[in-house]
């Protein structure tokens, strides 16, 4: 922590003397303060939502992981003027020879856009740890991309994962992109807590702004996969203009490999990656008791062999523990729900969006509660997740900055400002974590952590945060 964090503390610790017996002796707001003013979107002829040269040239390029292990990959893009080809020639580095894999196209309306051709194309049966590039074409442009696959799935496989939330396409939105790009310790894999394109704050939904997002992500996400979480930008819930069904552009935009863990819709599933076990769950589709998400996720967990892979991580869009006033509360029923079972199962991090500022907590659970038995107060709990709120990847809706006071206990670091994170595991023990807020115009890595694995490392981690 720098100077200001330590005045922070001190004035913390003598809060905590006051307020001994009520839990508000909170960790660290963070003293940097960003300027609230909010970027707008980038305008429709920027340089980033550039369409590729050439007729019918597939667009919107994007890739995520295609089966359970990362030995298959979903290829996805657009081509706008003619359906084109459905295939992807994909071949390893150094190898001459050429694979074709077919895929399927799809196309949909929304009140009165109409996308283009949306191609997804899985690959499989790919070699672990291996370079391979892949070509899309429509009509008589090519383009090739590349893609390295994860290590084979094993307990001390090093794997380093990028973290994004609300991105949308602003200008910030470019800041935090470049960002992770330029990070020397830049993620083989982005974990994305949900909230995509914003376009549904524009006027009926303005579909443009899915395409235009697709495009501006391009870079990042055709070359490593994203792996990724329903937000609630994502439901495109219109009855006004007849448009009822959730989700409607982002499931036939963004497909996810659900059924290789035997979910049943593509809004909560689960993979594995190197030396991590992902579960995606989704804060917007039902997930009481009885409800299918429920029955899956109460059969998933059991499954998770810590010999294998040893980092349980979760990713949902709503924050369970959050100390700011924009979307308090709002992960309270799934909280309800589900942390028993986080607790249980030693979950190591839970990453979420949502919320338009950073956080991290202490490894805290609050299960306690019956009722009728008055025990309501979060506690220190080494078997609980370290939850972590990184929607501010720099969304037109601009900052959260109004911060719950006095900061709660469970509370480690806060601070709203746009920026991105990684989580970078070592080895089966260990796994460094670090946030990098958006600095005019650099990255500093303004928080961080050092994870021990709560299965294999059961030792107290809370009291090495940096
Ligand atoms: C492929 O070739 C590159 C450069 O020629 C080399 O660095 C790399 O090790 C090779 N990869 C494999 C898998 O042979
Ligand atoms: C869709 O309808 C809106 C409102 O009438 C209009 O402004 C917009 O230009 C229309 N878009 C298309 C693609 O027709
Ligand atoms: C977005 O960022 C990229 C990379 O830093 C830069 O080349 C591009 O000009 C930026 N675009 C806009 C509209 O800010
Ligand atoms: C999915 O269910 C089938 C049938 O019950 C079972 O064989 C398979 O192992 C399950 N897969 C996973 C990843 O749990
Ligand atoms: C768990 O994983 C380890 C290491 O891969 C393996 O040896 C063991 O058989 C697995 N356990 C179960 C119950 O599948
Ligand atoms: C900040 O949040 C508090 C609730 O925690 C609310 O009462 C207050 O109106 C908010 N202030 C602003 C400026 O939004
Ligand atoms: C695991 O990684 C940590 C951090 O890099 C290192 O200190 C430790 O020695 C490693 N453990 C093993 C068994 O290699
Ligand atoms: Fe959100």
């Amino acid at each position: 922590m720098g100077p200001s964090g330590k005045t922070v503390v001190l004035a913390v610790l003598a809060a905590a003397v006051l307020h001994a017996a009520v839990l508000c002796n909170g960790g660290i707001t963070s003293s940097f303060v960003r300027s609230p003013e909010k970027s707008g979107d980038m305008p429709l002829d920027s340089d980033v939502f550039k369409v590729p040269p050439g007729y019918n040239a597939p667009q919107q390029v994007h890739i995520t992981q295609g089966d359970l292990v990362g030995k298959a990959v979903i290829v996805s893009w657009v081509t706008a003027d003619e359906p084109g080809s459905n295939t992807v020639v994909y071949w390893a580095e150094n190898s001459s020879h050429k694979y074709k894999a077919k895929g399927s196209k799809t196309k949909y309306k929304f009140y009165n856009y109409t996308s283009g051709y949306i191609h997804h194309c899985t690959i499989k049966k790919l070699e672990y740890d291996t370079k391979y590039y892949y070509e899309v074409e429509g009509g008589n442009t090519r383009r090739t991309f590349w893609f390295t696959t994860p290590p084979e799935v094993g307990p001390d496989a090093p794997y380093t994962f990028g973290l994004i939330g609300d991105l949308g396409q602003t200008y910030d939105s470019n800041a935090t992109l470049t960002h992770y790009e330029q990070n020397p310790n830049k993620g083989q894999a982005v974990l994305y807590v949900g909230d995509l394109s914003y376009a549904d704050n524009y006027p009926f939904h303005d579909n443009v702004r899915w395409d235009t997002w697709a495009r501006f992500v391009e870079r990042s996400v055709a070359y490593q996969p994203w792996i990724w979480t329903a937000g609630n930008h994502e439901i495109d819930f219109v009855p006004e203009i007849g448009e009822t069904k959730p989700f409607k552009p982002y499931s036939h935009r963004y497909h996810v490999p659900y059924k290789a863990s035997n979910s049943t819709a593509p809004f909560w599933y689960s993979i594995k990656r190197a030396s991590a076990y992902i579960i995606v769950l989704s804060s917007y589709s039902a997930y009481g008791k009885y409800t299918p998400q429920y029955e899956w996720l109460n059969n998933e967990l059991p499954k998770v062999n810590r010999s294998e892979t040893p980092w349980l991580i979760v990713l949902m869009h709503s924050p369970w523990y959050n100390s700011n006033s924009y979307h308090y509360m709002e992960g309270e029923t799934m909280r309800v729900m589900y942390e028993p079972w986080f607790v249980k199962y030693k979950v190591d991090v839970v990453f979420a969006g949502h919320v338009h500022a950073y956080e991290r907590s202490e490894r805290v659970s609050n299960i306690a509660y019956n009722i009728i038995n008055g025990l309501c107060s979060p506690v220190s709990d080494q078997s609980a997740p370290v939850y972590i709120t990184i929607g501010d990847g720099g969304n037109i809706e601009g900052l959260a900055n109004n911060l719950t006071e006095p900061q709660p206990k469970y509370s480690a670091f806060r601070e709203a400002s746009f920026g991105h994170a990684t989580f970078s595991i070592k080895n089966r023990t260990h796994a460094y974590y670090s946030w990098h807020r958006n600095q005019d115009g650099y990255a500093v890595e303004a928080d961080s952590m050092w994870f021990f694995n709560r299965f294999w490392h059961p030792i107290d981690d809370s009291t090495t945060a940096a």
